[in-house]
């Protein structure tokens, strides 16, 4: 996984929108935005992916599909949905088993994104209640298992005053130090 800050220039969401010269995002800046990362080759990750889901209480999982193709006439909706800012009320686990893609994270409190490009092999953990986004990268496809604790609770958040209040928004900016 390469972490770097997104350059917000307009254009294709899917494009690398790297800064030239690129601004790498250190391992210590995506922990201190309580954002996990590890990498686990796909070939042979299930014993791994059962031991750690079985040490952080990952009970269930599933996986997701997601490409141009296989989307069809869906596919401008749904990465623009993708793409809307939002959070959940728990944690976003996602295992890259095919294909790539980029979630993009919000630093707080300086409010720049940070792109974390994924290929094979990473898991991301982003905690409740951090402000994130994905979208396809050119490629168009990607296959992830999706690990959560009991139910999921999917639901997103989009960004707004009254997201800002909620009490796992604040949970969040409490754990990373930030405001009240
Ligand atoms: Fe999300």
């Amino acid at each position: 996984m390469r972490a770097y800050y997104y350059d917000n220039l307009p254009g294709d969401q899917r494009l690398p929108h790297d800064y030239v010269p690129s601004r790498p995002v250190s391992a210590e800046k995506l922990a201190a935005l309580n954002v996990k990362f590890w990498t686990i080759p796909v070939e042979g990750y299930e014993p791994k992916i059962n031991a750690l889901a079985k040490e952080c209480g990952y009970k269930n999982r599933d996986t997701i599909n997601c490409s141009k193709h296989g989307l069809g006439e869906m596919y401008e909706d749904k990465i623009k949905t993708f793409f809307e800012e939002h959070m959940h009320e728990d944690e976003e686990i996602r295992y890259i088993l095919d294909g790539t893609g980029f979630f993009d994270v919000r630093e707080t409190p300086n409010d720049e994104w940070i792109r974390l490009a994924v290929e094979p092999g990473d898991l991301i953990v982003l905690p409740a209640g951090i402000y994130h986004r994905f979208t396809l990268d050119e490629a168009d496809s990607i296959k992830a298992l999706r690990l959560f604790q009991d139910e999921p609770k999917w639901i997103p958040y989009n960004r707004s005053e009254e997201t800002d209040a909620n009490p796992h928004r604040l949970e969040y900016l409490k754990s990373i130090g930030v405001g009240a």
